[in-house]
């Protein structure tokens, strides 16, 4: 079995390495069909507080900071982090997916944009879990990551990729009910449609 450990060690290297290519290539990506799925799901009457798990340079908290949210950022890569914080003004956790620690009910959504992916299969589970604990009762789980029916290397980044069936599964295990979920980049057809997005509800926990 894959080691956690070291899949984030040469994972968060390789961001790490490419950090300012990275936030030149990915600062102008228009993900706001994926902002507006997660906000549309949530309540429109206040102020969320949202986690965005996987952040890099901070493209989406800045979004949601300016949207009148309240957003922080959690990532592995310390460079990251300092790029987000300094993008955004936000507070941003420096923190691994293997080794979270997350306040428990303390957020109204959680938004994984390209980021669960890098989580093997077999921990997914207990990181889910984790996020699920962290949601209050009703809050979303927004992810996107790439679609297929592979686990691996690629190149110096683990991935594992799903197609909805599997994905959902393992969003039941750990507590949630998937409401809906789209493919992208919009307007392609399916077989170019190469990422998956999926909006998914905490459920209440049973005593
Ligand atoms: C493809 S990037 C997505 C960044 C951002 N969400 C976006 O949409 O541009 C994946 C992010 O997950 C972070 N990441 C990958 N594996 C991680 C791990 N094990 N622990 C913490 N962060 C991790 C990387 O540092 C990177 O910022």
């Amino acid at each position: 079995m894959i080691d956690f450990d070291e899949v984030e060690k040469i994972t968060l290297s390789h961001y790490e390495n490419n950090a300012e290519s990275f936030w030149q290539g990915t600062r102008d990506h228009d993900v706001s069909q994926n902002i507006d799925a997660f906000l549309q799901a949530l309540s429109k009457d206040k102020p969320l507080d949202i986690l965005d798990f996987g952040c890099g340079p901070g493209r989406d908290i800045h979004t949601f900071k300016s949207l009148g949210h309240n957003p922080i950022g959690l990532d592995g890569s310390k460079i990251f982090c300092e790029m987000a914080k300094k993008h955004s003004g936000c507070t941003v956790l420096h923190q691994s997916f293997s080794k979270l620690e997350l306040e428990v009910n303390s957020f109204d959504g959680v938004f994984a944009n390209a980021s669960l992916f890098h989580v093997p299969g077999h921990e997914l589970l207990k990181v889910l879990k984790q996020l699920h604990n962290a949601l209050r009762t009703g809050g979303v789980l927004f992810c996107s990551n790439p679609r297929g029916d592979i686990e691996g290397w690629q190149g110096q980044r683990y991935g594992h990729y799903m197609e909805i069936k599997s994905s959902q599964v393992y969003l039941e295990k750990a507590g949630f009910k998937v409401l809906h979920h789209y493919y992208r980049p919009e307007g392609q057809p399916r077989e170019k449609q190469n990422w998956l997005a999926i909006i998914s509800e905490k459920l209440p926990v049973e005593a």
